[in-house]
This record gives C-alpha cells, structure tokens and sequence, in this order.
C-alpha cells in the first residue's frame, strides 16, 4: 500500500523518520537518576566479549549494504579498537580470502537472501569464524544460519533500490560498534553523544526531507546529463558510492562515487566546466580537506553541486554553484543524514527522465542467483 505516494520508493524515503525510530525503539536506554545511556542489542548480548576478543572484525555485504557498512567502519574502528575490513561477498569468494576462527565476521543483508551473501556466510562457517548477521527479514537464510545477529526492523522494504533500509543499517551498526566499545571507560563521553545524536535523529531527517522540492529543482537542471560524479572522504565515502548507486540503478545515469582523497590521482582529468560534481562537504574532521577539494575544483571551472553544513554556504562556495544545506549531527551518524537528498534526487531524476522507480531495468530486490 502506497498510502498518499506514487511509488514504494517515494514512500520509503518519506518514512524514514519512523522506520529509523522502530530500528532504535527498546535498544537505546536513556536511564533513570544518573542520565546513562546505554546500548541493549538483545541478539548481541551474549556474544560480545567473544567478538571484543576477536583478531578482526569483516564486513561482507553486495550493493547497498556493502555501502551500509562502510559508513559504519570508522565508527566501529574507533570505539572497538579492532581492525575492520571490508568485503564484497563475491569478491572474497572469487579470492577465497583466508578467514580465521579468531575473526568476526558480520554479514550484512537487507533480505538476508543474497546468493553471494549466502555463499560467503557457508564459506565463514566452515572456517569457524564467529558469523554475525545484520538483516531486515526475520526467518531469512541470513538470520538463521548465522550465529547471532540484529534486525533492523524498518519494516518491509518494497522499491528494488534500497533506502529505508541503509539507513538503518547504518545505525544498527553504530548500535553494533557502541554495544562492542562499552567496556571502555575512555570513550563514554563520545558513546553518550552518539546516543543523544541517535535518539535526536529521525527528527533530523523530518528536517532534511524538507529538501523535497528543492532536489525536484535540481533534477530537472541535470535531467540530460550523461553523467554526475559524487566526491566524499571519511564518513561520507559511503555516501558518495550510495549517492551514485541510486542514480545508477533508478535513474538510469551513469554515476560514479568517488574518494575525494584519490581525486589528483586520475578523476581530476575528467572535470571540466560541463560534468555535474556532487561534493560531500559537511562539518567532520575532513572538512578542510574537502574545502581545499573545492578550491580545485573550482579552479578547473568544475560544475559543483556541494553538500554542506546549515549555515556554511557561504563559507564553502563563496557563492557560487549550487548547495544542498543539510542538519547536522554527529561525526558519525552524518552519513544518515546526507543520503536523504541524494536518495531525493535520484528518485526525482528518475520519474522526470520517464523511467520504472520501483522496479529499474534488469534489477530484481533480491539477487537469489550467484
Ligand atoms: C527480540 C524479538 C523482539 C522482542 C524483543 C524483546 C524476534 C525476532 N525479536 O528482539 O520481537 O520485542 O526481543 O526483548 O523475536 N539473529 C541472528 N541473525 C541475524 C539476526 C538476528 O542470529 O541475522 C538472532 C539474534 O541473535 C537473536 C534473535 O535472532 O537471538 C532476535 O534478534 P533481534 O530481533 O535483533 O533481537 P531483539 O532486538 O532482542
Ligand atoms: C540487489 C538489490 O542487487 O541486492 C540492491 O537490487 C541490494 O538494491 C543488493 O543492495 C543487496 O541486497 P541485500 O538484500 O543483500 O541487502
């Protein structure tokens, strides 16, 4: 049922106030007279000091969920301590990529059905690695073959091109990363941020949905392009890679997402003053690295659209090209934030250019074929 919306796609988008609120609803305790705050991931509990032991932790995940867990891989760095690697499921089986019993693995799967997932969670399984599932679809392959996991519980996901779905991924995971890092009394004073930001963020994002007409604007002005870049670095790495996808996949564009910090080393010679340039540039640590990226850019007469901060257009363009002004959060919890105009964007550029939303050209919602 599409309610008031035209298409799944438009709908999951517009929910994602609530399906961010059910993801977190019972996991985040703001407690009592001493205002702690805590994680509770039931399905976690009590695996957690065997996976705080573990010699590293690998993410392993297709498409949109593989993005999901690159922009979760820095904050579970930072709070776990433990090195995080990231894995396309095919890609480690083309390899077959030595894994250990000391390893955790977290597969990561809107359906929990991926063939490729699948196959790489048997192949974890047979070298005794701790399997650990992220998925939306309770009873799903995923669920029940690995040893313990979380679901995200954003509700039934329709539109082949997933986006309720990634942003509850991105906060199960920081859930994840917050659950594994509460032994250390270093870091509570960053844990508690991060959970005043979690419980404060649908409400971000009912702010940032509010961009609706205004990427409406923007998709009609890029509506004949052959191509759009997406540059990001840090947290927003992911979001430039997802950004793109959902140009790719609905829209039917090419779209490439790319790692700001690899810019100079080749993309530089495609900018000229015609391509359309998405620049991810919110306020984080990177955030003077990616204004030096603009500068560039601009001194090549690139065509920038950039994301920033409320408040920093100006400083970030001096005026000039188009801005997409965003609420911001939290360092980490940014990459929910800023793919809900790119998830705008890319759902407008598709109904304007006359293609099938919810169901792209050669795509299917859940790939059950290797
Ligand atoms: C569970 C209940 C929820 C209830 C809550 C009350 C289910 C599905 N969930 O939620 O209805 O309100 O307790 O405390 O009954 N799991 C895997 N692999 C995965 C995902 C999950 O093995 O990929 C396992 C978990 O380890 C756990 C179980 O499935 O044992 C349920 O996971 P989850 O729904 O995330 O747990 P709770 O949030 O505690
Ligand atoms: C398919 C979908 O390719 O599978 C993508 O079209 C999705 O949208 C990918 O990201 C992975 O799906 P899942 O269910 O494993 O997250």
């Amino acid at each position: 049922n599409k309610g008031k919306y035209e298409h799944y796609m438009q709908k999951e988008i517009h929910e994602q106030p609530e399906s961010l609120t059910t993801t977190m609803r019972g996991r985040l305790i703001r407690g009592g007279s001493s205002k702690r705050k805590s994680v509770l991931l039931g399905g976690l509990k009590d695996h957690l000091k065997t996976i705080r032991r573990s010699r590293r932790i690998v993410f392993i995940g297709c498409g949109t969920s593989y993005n999901a867990a690159l922009a979760a891989r820095p904050i579970l760095e930072e709070l776990s301590g433990i090195p995080v690697m990231m894995e396309i499921a095919s890609d480690l089986l083309d390899r077959q990529a030595p894994i250990y019993r000391d390893d955790t693995i977290i597969f990561v799967s809107q359906s929990g059905e991926t063939a490729d997932t699948l196959n790489a969670l048997e192949y974890a399984l047979e070298n005794g690695a701790l399997c650990v599932g992220i998925t939306n679809t309770v009873g799903s392959a995923i669920a029940r073959n690995t040893h313990c996991g979380v679901h995200l519980n954003a509700g039934s996901e329709i539109g082949v091109a997933s986006t309720k779905a990634y942003t509850s991924q991105i906060v199960v995971m920081a859930m994840v990363a917050l659950a594994i890092g509460a032994d250390t009394i270093s870091s509570k004073p960053r844990r508690e941020a991060i959970i005043e930001s979690l419980l404060n963020l649908p409400g971000k994002v009912r702010e940032v949905l509010k961009l609706d007409q205004e990427m409406k604007d923007l998709a009609k002005s890029l509506i004949s392009e052959q191509s759009l870049l997406m540059f990001g670095r840090g947290y927003n790495y992911a979001t430039a890679l997802e950004g793109a996808l959902k140009v790719k996949e609905v829209a039917l564009m090419h779209s490439e997402g790319i790692l700001a910090g690899e810019m100079k080393h080749g993309p530089l010679a495609l900018v000229d003053e015609n391509l359309p340039i998405v620049v991810i540039a919110t306020r984080d640590q990177c955030f003077s690295k990616q204004q030096s990226v603009i500068q560039q850019l601009k001194a090549r007469k690139g065509r920038l659209i950039v994301m920033c901060t409320e408040g920093d257009a100006a400083a970030v363009c001096g005026g000039s090209g188009r801005v997409i002004e965003v609420p911001l959060v939290v360092d980490c919890l940014q990459p929910v934030v800023n793919i809900v105009p790119l998830q705008l964007l890319a759902y407008h550029l598709t109904v304007l250019r006359g293609y099938n939303v919810d169901q792209p050209r050669n795509l299917a919602k859940s790939v059950t074929t290797e």
